[in-house]
């Protein structure tokens, strides 16, 4: 991280809305973005694509340093993501894919692979970093951090939603164990876990639209000056 380049952190489980929260708050401001989810769910497909067992630590440590991904945008401004020239934007997010993620991410040796590349993005003007440990391991020096969270029903309909929205044939039942697992093992595991930092602010978006929840991220930013009032 660079004296230039403040940055916003927004942790919380999954399917708490940060992905959406940090991509329109980035917009609106025009600052870069960082999933970090994305980078723990390219390591696990990666990992598949050098048929890796799944138990291979050192294996996918070295798939986390190595490899090369572009992310990009599509001609209708949606995601692409590009591992080793190969578009994986869809194959990466499926909740199978998410599992695949979790497990990687609790290996300490994934994550220390993980660190520099993701401290990388902050250039100016300023970045919004999406995650678990955004706040807490990476950008420990961080301008605001939010930790984003909602109810574990809310949670598992929006991704229900999510991914119906993207075709995928799903169950809300099944989502709902999913997710709890995923949460589980995220806040449980002993390197990094979902904890929110001590200076962050919570927003529980249970009930809240998504425009009033980027209002009080642009609102919180605002008191710190990391841009004029919106
Ligand atoms: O946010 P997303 O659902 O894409 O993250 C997938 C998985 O990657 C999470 O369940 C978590 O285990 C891991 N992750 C992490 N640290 C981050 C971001 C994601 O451990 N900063």
């Amino acid at each position: 991280m660079t004296d230039e380049a403040p940055v916003v952190t927004i942790d919380g489980p999954s399917s708490s809305g940060k992905g959406t929260i940090s991509r329109e708050v980035a917009g609106h401001v025009g600052w870069h973005l960082l999933d970090s989810g994305a980078l723990y769910r390219l390591v696990a497909h990666a990992g598949l694509g050098r048929g890796l067992d799944p138990t291979d630590v050192e294996g996918h440590a070295r798939a986390a340093a190595g490899m090369q991904v572009v992310f990009g945008a599509d001609p209708d401004g949606g995601e692409r993501i590009l591992l080793e020239g190969q578009d994986v934007t869809q194959a990466i997010r499926t909740e199978t894919a998410g599992q695949g993620a979790s497990r990687v991410a609790a290996w300490p040796a994934v994550r220390t692979a993980l660190l520099q590349r993701q401290r990388a993005f902050a250039r100016p003007p300023g970045l919004v970093a999406d995650g678990r440990d955004m706040g807490t391991v990476v950008f420990p020096g961080a301008r605001l951090k939010i930790y984003l969270t909602a109810s574990a029903e809310e949670r598992a309909l929006r991704r229900y939603n999510q991914l119906k929205g993207k075709g995928a044939g799903v169950s809300l039942a099944a989502l709902s164990r999913e997710i709890a697992e995923r949460d589980a093992r995220d806040s449980a595991r002993a390197v990094a876990p979902l904890i929110p930092a001590p200076d962050a602010e919570l927003i529980d978006s249970t009930g809240l639209s998504i425009e009033e929840v980027v209002g009080r991220v642009l609102q919180l930013g605002a008191v710190r000056s990391l841009w004029p009032p919106q």
